[in-house]
């Protein structure tokens, strides 16, 4: 019997007392009397690696999660003991090994807090029905304590007083609390005190959190199989914990060709082919900006991957091109069941190159889905990865698509009781031959690894875009993703909004939800206030099954069109500002959207929080999530913040009614920033950008923004040609100044930019532009009272 519980069961063992202590450089070894052996690695000074064996010797170190390009390296390490402890210092953290039992304590090295500590600490139970161990820690619960995190699941965003499950899973029509979903990100982040720290529990089996659920002060954590083996990332502030955790599972290794941050349009399916193209043509009838259109199974002959259906779609490259020269990108859908067909080549070649899953006994894996009876390749043997990248060339290379969407991927199997590969199935798991409960966390990942290899390839110098359903950590180095089956429900709207904050504070932040809902049919007013919240999801894409009828922008009314196209071009004049965020997120490993708790943790109202977020670094966002609202009360985070619609200024630290009518809805711009902004367009690429609109929110006092630009596309960025502006603001209350600092070699095409000033307390009487002055009609655009100043200024003087 495996248990679910951790107190469940009786036979819980325990190390016995250090009987040793050895040190390999960065890494040190504690053996217990019993075999237990602790090693802990110091990654940096506040990342530590503790993982345990309990027969003296440990598996082969093989992690699909932790990246290559992960930063190590530490300033201080010191090793005292004395009777009871062990004590180990760096610059960041004091952690403390009990003799006795190996228990762990952590304390911040600056201040000597405490802030986590082993309560029964590492245990274990053995499983005789598989083999192995069940693999258990606890940990005190501190006072106050909160928990974030744990990637998709749609609940709270405050974890405490709940238990969930990792374990990747088709969840067609899910709902709040069903658990679990389609990822498995095993990463949470505490907070007590101020002060924050996560960890990354790097074990693919099918694991465990219970947060203060089954005792009131433990929170623990356990798989059904293979090693402890977790990383203790310090912070303090929480957004640190997040960034250390991407540093270790890695970051995009690209940043997204900036169409793929346009607005997408999907649906279960469109086809034939003038099908396709009246969807496409309307967008540009109704001036709805589209960059990417979507082709579901339907497109395919049969459901065979890499075919196509030739009565629907005759001459798919003709197709492809047709829309790429109205702007549209398209992106087509691959799942990895290949269906059992002799006269059909992948399936053949697969067959010959002993690619498919084999069961414990030896037949391959026989399951069902959209094509009926399939085999599934194994994606985590590398010569597999390798093959199913190649099977891209066609695809990209000669019919010109532009992305491709992995689905399915769990794997999903249908009709049987448990939607996936029994576990006996074999893997190859990187020459780490294991069953299915190891793997079954990863094969959609590796899967989305592949993919994202084949797109690299073929559609270099153009960069990959990919989306996957399923994850495990580390996923988000290759692919973005969606959340799977929603409903349309107001609920799902709930879920949607806490589902991408939760992503993002789990390191995978290229992320967004079926937008009006995937399953059922949306009233009009859902679907607006779905793309109000859509926009500001860093993957924006409106997907539904075809079933229920349509959800196009124009399949309610014409007061709904003209709302979600309001909002869509506000998604595209704010391209700038979220491809500098991505910058971001692709070089420091920031995440994309902050939950209000990370944007303040230290304000203690922001940690029960789930609606309010912010978008980017500046941009503070509040979707309605209720039928016939005329607005909704929010909390305004510390702070001074300016209402994007009417500049009003408003005191953060409280709750606040914020109007929204259905053409609105809450946004605020913290005052200081600087936010650019482009023309609107019907695509990325529409208009020779000529001009970049810098709204200026005046703030007595600093501020710093950012502004990264590059080729858009192409990988030229990496080597230098880009352009990071990073403007400092300072206002007086008769002045305001805006330094300008750039770095790169890249020069957009664009010479000016106009700089709208928000909230300026005074009258101007003279602007100084470098240091000269310039007269007011000069710099003043005719209309507007904008000032146009050349792009490459290093300070404009606006006094009073
Ligand atoms: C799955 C996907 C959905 C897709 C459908 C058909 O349900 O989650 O997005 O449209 O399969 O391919």
């Amino acid at each position: 019997m495996i248990v679910n519980t951790e107190l469940e069961n009786k036979g819980n063992l325990f190390p016995s007392k250090i009987i040793n202590f050895r040190k390999d450089v960065d890494t040190l070894y504690f053996t217990a009397e019993n075999d237990v052996v602790l090693q802990m690695r110091i990654v940096r000074d506040s990342v530590l690696r503790f993982r345990y064996t309990t027969t003296g010797t440990f598996e082969n170190d093989f992690s699909y999660a932790i990246t290559k390009y992960a930063s190590t390296g530490y300033n201080h390490l010191a090793i005292e003991e004395d009777e009871e402890k062990y004590i180990v210092t760096t610059s960041k953290l004091i952690c403390h090994i009990a003799k006795t039992n190996m228990r762990i304590q952590l304390y911040d090295a600056k201040d000597n807090t405490l802030v986590n500590e082993d309560e029964l600490g590492f245990h274990w139970e053995e499983s005789y029905e598989y083999g192995g161990n069940i693999v258990k820690m606890s940990k005190t619960v501190n006072e106050r304590e909160s928990y974030f995190g744990l990637g998709d699941k749609p609940d709270h965003l405050n974890l405490k007083g709940k238990r969930f499950q990792n374990w990747v899973t088709d969840s067609y029509a899910y709902g709040k609390h069903t658990d679990p979903i389609y990822k498995a990100i095993p990463f949470y982040t505490g907070l007590h005190h101020n002060k924050a720290y996560g960890i990354f529990f790097d074990n693919t089996f099918r694991s465990y959190f219970d947060f203060a659920q089954e005792r009131r002060n433990v929170t623990s954590f356990w798989a059904q199989g293979g090693e402890m083996n977790y990383y203790f990332i310090y912070g303090p502030q929480m957004q640190d914990v997040v960034e250390s955790y991407t540093d270790l599972t890695g970051k995009p290794h690209q940043l997204p060709p900036l169409w793929a941050l346009g607005y997408h349009q999907c649906k279960w399916s469109y086809y034939p082919e003038s099908n396709v193209k009246e969807v496409t043509q309307k967008f540009r009838d109704l001036k709805i900006p589209c960059d990417a259109i979507y082709l579901d199974i339907d497109y395919m002959d049969g459901f065979r991957c890499f075919t196509w259906n030739k009565n629907h779609f005759p001459d798919p490259k003709r197709m492809v091109k047709e829309l790429a020269d109205d702007g549209f990108k398209t992106v087509a859908i691959i799942d990895p069941g290949i269906k059992i067909d002799k006269d059909y080549d992948v399936f053949k070649e697969a067959l010959d190159k002993d690619y498919f899953c084999k069961r414990a006994d030896g037949p391959y894996m026989k399951g069902k889905v959209w094509p009926g009876e399939c085999y599934f390749p194994d994606f985590t043997k590398p010569e597999v990865r390798d093959w199913w990248s190649g099977l891209f060339k066609e695809l990209i290379e000669d019919v010109g698509i532009k992305g491709v969407w992995n689905d399915m991927n769990e794997p999903a199997v249908m009709e049987v009781p448990n939607k996936t590969f029994p576990d006996d199935v074999r893997h190859d798991y990187d020459g780490n031959p294991c069953s299915h409960r190891k793997a079954h966390n990863v094969y959609g990942m590796q899967m989305a690894r592949a993919t994202y290899q084949g797109l690299k390839k073929f559609n270099y110098p153009k960069r990959p875009f990919v989306i996957t359903r399923a994850a495990y950590s580390g996923t988000q180095r290759y692919t973005s993703t969606w959340t799977g089956d929603n409903v349309a429900t107001w609920e799902h709207l709930w879920i949607a909004n806490v589902q991408a904050q939760r992503m993002s504070m789990s390191g995978f932040s290229f992320v967004g939800s079926d937008i009006g809902g995937f399953a059922e049919q949306p009233q009009g007013e859902l679907f607006t206030r779905w793309i109000q919240l859509g926009i500001f999801h860093p993957f924006c894409r409106v997907h539904s099954s075809g079933d229920h009828g349509d959800q196009e922008p124009w399949a309610f009314d014409e007061d709904v069109t003209d709302v979600v196209r309001k909002f869509v071009e506000l998604r595209y004049q704010l391209l700038p500002y979220l491809y500098t965020a991505f910058w971001n997120l692709v070089d420091h490993g920031t995440p994309l959207l902050k939950s209000l708790v990370m944007f303040d943790q230290e304000d203690h109202q922001t940690h029960y929080r789930t609606d309010e977020f912010v978008f980017g670094d500046k941009i503070l966002v509040c979707p309605i999530q209720e039928p016939n609202s005329k607005g909704r009360r929010m909390y305004i985070p510390r702070g001074k913040w300016y209402n994007f619609w009417t500049d009003e200024l408003v005191e953060g630290g409280k709750e606040k009614w914020v109007d929204a009518e259905i053409d609105s809805m809450p946004i605020f711009v913290q005052e200081g920033a600087i936010i650019p902004k482009y023309p609107v367009q019907q695509y990325v690429g529409e208009k020779e950008i000529d001009e970049v609109t810098l709204d200026v929110y005046y703030k007595e006092g600093k501020e710093r923004s950012q502004l990264f630009d590059d080729a858009h596309d192409g990988y030229d960025y990496t080597k230098g040609r880009y352009s990071l502006r990073t403007f400092k603001l300072t206002g007086k209350p008769n002045e305001l100044i805006i330094q300008q600092h750039k770095e790169g070699k890249f020069e957009a095409k664009y010479e000016k930019f106009r700089l709208n000033l928000h909230g300026l307390p005074f009258e101007i009487k003279e602007i100084q532009l470098d240091n000269v002055t310039v007269s007011l009609t000069d710099v003043k655009a005719a209309t507007t009272g904008a000032m146009i100043v050349d792009k490459d200024f290093s300070e404009i003087h606006i006094i009073g």
